[in-house]
């Protein structure tokens, strides 16, 4: 049977949960997406119009379709959690349910389970500020918003995953190796979600038979990269550096996610990839 994929962090075509949708389409799955709050109206008027129609296209010549857009806000767990000055605020005003329990309980209503979760959202409001500028609040802020998302949605999510279901987030390399520029906390964000990879592949493998790995992606000139400010210089010192020199497609993350959402992955579990051209085994630039 094929398989359902709901996939955390979709706003436009551009960004890596976009390109991991379009590969598990590809691949027979059926796509239901998550949308931040405050970028759905664009969004999904931007797929009411055409905008994405060329990027919908998938190798076999079919369309990708969405089955569902979910409004999501992904720092907020239950509705109980929600401040006034967000449930009054204009952009989440006209969209109700979109918190974490109430997503995962809209799509259990809606199709009754899942096959695959996808984890492709981050945010940290100070990323371009160092760590030694850094307030707790922005510190706490990426956190909340690109490490316990994950926590909260795979927890969530779990008693709707299927028992042999496999879940999947996007970190960077900015856990491990010192990346100047990737601030805010932005780097203590990834390293947490690298190390609750692990703890929570024990903890759904033995709970649910689900397992959960998270990919490190090289550079790609999203949305959220962009604002980021020194993506550019990213993909220009990877092209120089790393041992594959051609810039990193989205697509080939997305491929190496259909691969970790397969049988063929069945044994593996807790890992980080890296999918990357090879950069991170680079011990110097040359
Ligand atoms: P993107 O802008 O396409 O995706 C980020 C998404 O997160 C956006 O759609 C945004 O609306 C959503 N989002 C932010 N806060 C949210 C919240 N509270 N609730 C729900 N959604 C929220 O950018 P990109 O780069 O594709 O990011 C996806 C993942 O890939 C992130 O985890 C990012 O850290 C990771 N990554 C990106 C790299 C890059 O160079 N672009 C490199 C390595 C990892």
């Amino acid at each position: 049977k094929g398989k359902r994929a709901f996939i955390a962090g979709v706003a436009d075509d551009n960004g890596y949960g976009w390109a991991i949708a379009r590969s598990l389409a590809a691949a027979g799955a059926e796509i239901l997406v998550g949308t931040w709050v405050p970028a759905l109206n664009i969004f999904e008027s931007s797929l009411r119009r055409g905008k994405f129609d060329g990027s919908r296209i998938l190798p076999d010549g079919s369309m990708m379709e969405i089955a569902k857009v979910y409004p999501l806000d992904a720092v907020f767990d239950n509705p109980a959690e929600v401040p006034e000055d967000i449930k009054t605020n204009k952009r989440y005003a006209g969209s109700t349910k979109w918190t974490v329990q109430e997503v995962a309980d809209s799509v259990k209503e809606d199709f009754g389970s899942i096959d695959i979760l996808v984890h492709s959202l981050a945010n940290g409001p100070e990323v371009t500020k160092p760590l030694l500028e850094t307030s707790r609040n922005g510190y706490l802020a990426a956190i909340s918003a690109s490490s316990y998302s994950y926590v909260s949605l795979l927890k969530h999510f779990l008693p709707i995953l299927n028992p042999g279901g496999s879940s999947i987030s996007l970190t960077y390399i900015a856990s491990e190796r010192i990346i100047p520029g990737y601030g805010g906390g932005m780097s203590s964000a990834k390293a947490a979600l690298e190390s609750d990879t692990r703890v929570l592949a024990f903890e759904a493998g033995r709970k649910r038979k689900i397992r959960v790995n998270t990919i490190s992606a090289g550079p790609l000139r999203s949305r959220a990269a962009k604002a980021i400010g020194f993506i550019d210089m990213m993909i220009d010192y990877s092209s120089a550096n790393a041992p594959l020199q051609k810039e990193l497609s989205a697509e080939e993350v997305g491929n190496a996610a259909a691969f970790l959402a397969s049988p063929l992955a069945s044994a593996i579990t807790g890992t980080v990839l890296y999918v990357d051209n090879g950069l991170n085994a680079m011990g110097v630039g040359v």
